[in-house]
C-alpha cells in the first residue's frame, strides 16, 4: 500500500464506491440458480453496481483515486493554494508549487505560507518555483521534470474591484496562464486537471440558489468573465485532447491565513484597530461565505475524481447579510465598528448563494462550518498574529451563535404549533 493510501485510509475521503455493499452480495446471492449462468449474474452484479452509483442529471458519480499523486498547484503561495497544498501534503502526495509572488498583496505573506508548508512538511515531496504561468518553457520544464500526474491551478489575478482598473493584467495570468496551463496538461496526459473558477460568473442571477445549470453569458466584470473564460477553455480541451477537467466555482472563502484584501479580514483588522471601515450599501447585500477547511476539501475531492468535464459550485449553501457579518465582528472582536456608508460599487453583485446538491452527490462534498464558528477562528488567528487578547465571544467557543439561533428556532415552532392545537 503506498504511503498516499495508508493516510487515506480512515479519511473521508476514502470513501470507496467500489466496494461491494452486502445487499450487493445478498442480492447476487439470492438469484435462482437454474435461471442464471456465470455470465448473467455478472451482468446483473455489473448493472446492479451501475444503478446504485449516485447520479445527478444523467451525470453518474465517478469513483474516488486514493494513488499517490504529483499535483502542480498554481498560486500555492496564496490562501487557499497553501491550504490545500498543506492538505495534499499531510496525506502523503508530492506537491509543486508554482507562483509569481505578485505584490497584489503582501508578498511577505506569501512567502510566509510556502515557509509555513516547507517547516510543516520538509524539502522531501514539496518544490516551490516562483515564476510566471505563462511562461511556456518554466512550465514544460516542471511537467516534464517532476512528472507532475495532477494540476490544481489556483493562480489567478482575484478581486472583482481592481479588475475593471486593470483588464488587461487579468487576462494575462487568467486566460493566457490557464491556457498555457490546459495545453501542456494534454501534452503530458496528466490525469485531472481542476481549475478555480468562480461564484462571480453567476452575475447579477436572481435565483435564490445558484445552479450550474444556469445560463452564466452575463458577467459584470472583467475578473468573472476571465473565469467564465477558464471554463471555456477547460471544456474544449476536455473535448479535444480527452483531459479530464473539473471546474470550481467558489463562494466567497474566508479564514486563517485569509487575503487580506477581502471583507473579512478588513473588517476584524478596522474594528479591532478602531478605524473607521467601509461598507457599501445600506447592509442588505448577502454573501455565501464559505470557510477554508470547506473549500479545500471539496478542492481535493474534485482532484481524486477524474470527470470528463463537470463544473461544481463549492459554497456553504447560505448566505448572510452584511449587516448580520458586521455584527458577528463585533461581537467577537468586542468592539463596535466604526461605518462609513458608501453606495454600491460597481462590479460588485447583491447576493450569492450556492446551490451545493451536484458536489453533494457527485463529490460527497458538504460544508461543515458555520459561518459564526468560521468568524470565530478567524479572529481567533487574527488576535494570535498581532498578540491581542481574545474577547468573551471568542472563548466561548464554538457554535454558541447557532444555539442561540436554535433555541429562538425552536421557541417559535411551538408556538406555531400551540396555535394550530388551539
Ligand atoms: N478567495 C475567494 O473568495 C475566491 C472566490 C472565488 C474564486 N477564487 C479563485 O480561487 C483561486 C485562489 O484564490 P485565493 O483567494 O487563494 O487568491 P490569492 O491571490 O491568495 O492566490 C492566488 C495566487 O496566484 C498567484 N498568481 C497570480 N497570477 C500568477 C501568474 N501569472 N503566475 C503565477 N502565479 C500567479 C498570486 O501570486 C497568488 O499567490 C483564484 O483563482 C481565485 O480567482 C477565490
Amino acid at each position: 500500500m503506498s504511503r498516499a493510501e495508508q493516510k487515506l485510509e480512515g479519511s473521508p475521503m476514502a470513501t470507496n464506491f467500489n466496494q461491494t455493499t452486502n445487499d450487493d452480495v445478498n442480492s447476487v446471492a439470492s438469484v435462482s440458480d437454474d435461471l442464471d449462468s456465470d455470465e448473467e449474474l455478472f451482468a446483473r452484479s455489473r448493472k446492479r453496481r451501475k444503478t446504485t452509483r449516485k447520479v445527478y442529471k444523467g451525470v453518474e458519480e465517478v469513483d474516488p483515486t486514493t494513488d499517490r499523486k504529483v499535483v502542480l498547484v498554481t498560486g500555492g503561495a496564496g490562501f487557499i493554494g497553501s491550504h490545500t497544498a498543506d492538505y495534499l501534503l499531510s496525506r502523503g502526495d508530492s506537491v509543486v508549487v508554482i507562483d509569481e509572488l505578485n505584490s497584489y498583496y503582501s508578498v511577505d505573506l506569501k512567502r510566509a505560507n510556502i515557509a509555513h508548508n516547507l517547516n510543516k512538511h520538509g524539502p522531501e515531496n514539496f518544490t516551490f518555483v516562483e515564476g510566471d504561468i505563462c511562461d511556456e518553457s518554466l512550465i514544460e520544464e516542471i511537467f516534464s521534470s517532476y512528472k507532475v500526474t495532477h494540476v490544481c491551478h489556483l493562480a489567478a489575478r482575484a478581486g472583482v474591484r481592481p479588475s475593471i482598473d486593470d483588464p488587461q493584467i487579468y487576462v494575462h495570468s487568467n486566460v493566457r496562464g490557464t491556457t498555457n496551463l490546459l495545453s501542456a496538461a494534454a501534452k503530458h496526459k496528466v490525469k485531472n486537471f481542476v481549475f478555480a473558477s468562480s461564484s462571480s460568473v453567476y452575475g447579477g442571477s436572481k435565483s435564490t440558489f445558484f445552479s450550474e445549470e444556469e445560463v452564466v453569458d452575463n458577467p459584470v466584470s472583467p475578473y468573472a468573465a476571465t473565469k467564465k473564460a477558464c471554463e471555456l477553455l477547460a471544456h474544449t480541451y476536455s473535448h479535444l485532447y480527452s483531459l479530464p477537467c473539473t471546474g470550481l466555482r467558489f463562494f466567497t472563502v474566508y479564514g486563517e491565513r485569509g487575503r487580506p484584501d477581502m471583507a473579512p479580514f478588513k473588517f476584524v483588522d478596522r474594528i479591532s484597530k478602531g478605524e473607521e471601515m467601509l461598507q457599501f450599501g445600506d447592509g442588505s447585500s448577502s454573501r455565501d461565505y464559505t470557510y477554508i477547511s470547506d473549500i479545500v476539501e471539496g478542492t481535493v475531492r474534485a482532484i481524486d475524481r477524474p470527470y470528463k468535464y463537470q463544473v461544481f459550485n463549492l459554497g456553504k449553501g447560505s448566505g448572510t447579510t452584511l449587516k448580520d457579518f458586521i455584527s458577528i465582528v463585533e461581537d467577537f472582536v468586542g468592539k463596535k465598528a466604526v461605518k462609513k456608508i458608501l453606495p454600491d460599487q460597481p462590479g460588485d453583485v447583491p447576493r450569492t448563494c450556492a446551490s451545493t446538491e451536484k458536489a453533494r452527490v457527485l463529490l460527497g462534498y458538504e460544508a461543515k462550518v458555520s459561518f459564526r464558528e468560521g468568524m470565530r477562528r478567524t479572529v481567533m488567528d487574527y488576535n494570535r498574529r498581532n498578540g491581542l487578547k481574545d474577547s468573551q465571544a471568542v472563548l466561548q467557543g464554538e457554535g454558541e451563535g447557532e444555539s442561540k439561533g436554535m433555541k429562538k428556532m425552536v421557541k417559535i415552532v411551538s408556538t406555531a404549533e400551540l396555535g394550530l392545537c388551539v
